[in-house]
């Protein structure tokens, strides 16, 4: 059989090269020879000017010690130009060019809409799902996921821990754009009595500070909200200068909400002027280190089963994961998939 390419493309979340190890090693298996497309569609349309740094072949010595490794080996990149037909139709002809029968694209929901472009340009694509965020609606997880949440499990503990030998409140900030699955996970599984996140339109600061206070008024002096970064932007309006500056608390005009600001907001709106609550901020840790058990099985069964459905022909597939077990579906309709938020373990987490 001819040759096959492997890219990965968006954010780059943990387990991302132990897929490309099992793509790898799986084409090996089949004697099918492998591209690596470097820097997401960027390298596909022939962006830099070292073809090295667009493409190489690759060869099971250069990539057999990457699997548990963080980051992205192949590299990563954002291509907004590959949106356009005319991108689209390059990246199919140099595809064709390369005599490659059938491409593997790890990444999220918009590195899909990428392949499903290039399926319609007659290129066999199958998606691998990598996001830390676990916002694709059609399957369970996404490679990172499992990873991130353990990494946000590490620094909550370590914040708590902390937080109870001085009886002082926290805010955690977590990453997800527009999902909270990281933040709320990780809330439970750590025991957090506040969760935040950007599915819950319109939330009120007043409501969390409500929540906070009586937490602390029954005995609980070290609560911890997490909050996911992207629900800074569904937040009901609440202008933190306007209610900070007279205050004497530091802010400053149009100063957008992050979780600094949000703990000073927090702490002036506390029952008691003794309360001091501090924050934290978890950041990019979440999307490099190198992939948890969970997260590296499933890239190594999601990696065979993506060669596997290419060798018989069976393409514009995305990979997932549905009640514990891999499958496969076609990629337009797992595009329209709505994901699921669990909105009985959010009411829980911040009831209970
Ligand atoms: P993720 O794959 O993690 O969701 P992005 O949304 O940044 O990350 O998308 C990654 C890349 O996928 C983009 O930089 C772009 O090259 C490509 N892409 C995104 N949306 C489209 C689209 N509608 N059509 C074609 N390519 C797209
Ligand atoms: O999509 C994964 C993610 O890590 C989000 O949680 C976050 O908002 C975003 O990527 C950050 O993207 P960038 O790498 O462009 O800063």
């Amino acid at each position: 059989m001819s040759k096959i390419a492997v890219l990965t493309s968006g954010g780059d979340s943990p387990g991302m090269n132990a897929a490309v190890v099992s793509v790898a090693r799986s084409a090996a298996l089949l004697d099918m020879p492998l591209i690596g497309i470097k820097r997401g569609f960027s390298g596909l349309i022939g962006k830099y000017t070292k073809t090295e740094d667009n493409f190489l072949e690759m060869s099971m010595d250069q990539i057999l010690d990457i699997a548990d490794l963080p980051g992205t080996y192949l590299r990563t990149a954002r291509c907004p130009e590959f949106v356009q037909l005319e991108y689209q139709q390059k990246a199919a002809q140099m595809l064709r060019d390369l005599d490659v029968a059938g491409l593997v694209v790890i990444g999220g929901d918009g590195s899909f809409r990428g392949a499903q472009a290039l399926s319609q340009q007659g290129i066999p694509c199958i998606g691998i799902p990598g996001t830390i965020d676990n916002d694709l609606g059609y399957t369970e997880m996404s490679l990172g996921f499992d990873t991130a949440v353990n990494v946000c499990l590490e620094a909550i503990r370590a914040v708590r821990a902390t937080s109870r030998s001085h009886d002082r409140p926290h805010v955690v900030e977590v990453m997800g754009r527009n999902c909270g699955d990281v933040a709320l996970t990780a809330a439970q599984s750590t025991g957090c009595e506040i969760v935040v996140v950007p599915e819950v339109e319109g939330w009120q600061v007043d409501d969390v500070a409500r929540r906070l206070n009586s937490l602390i008024e029954r005995g609980n002096t070290r609560a911890t909200v997490v909050v996911a970064e992207g629900a800074w932007r569904t937040m009901a309006e609440f202008d933190a200068y306007e209610f900070l500056h007279p205050l004497g608390a530091r802010a400053y005009p149009q100063q957008r909400m992050d979780a600094v600001t949000f703990a000073r907001v927090l702490q002036a709106k506390a029952a008691s002027d003794e309360t001091q609550i501090r924050a934290t901020v978890v950041g990019y840790t979440q999307r490099g280190h190198a992939p948890s058990a969970r997260d590296g099985a499933f890239a190594f069964e999601a990696g065979t089963m993506a060669v596997n459905l290419l060798k018989h022909n069976i393409s514009n597939q995305v990979i997932g994961v549905r009640s514990g077990r891999t499958f496969h579906m076609p990629i337009d309709t797992a595009l329209k998939a709505k994901p699921h938020f669990n909105r009985r373990m959010f009411n829980m987490v911040n009831a209970l």
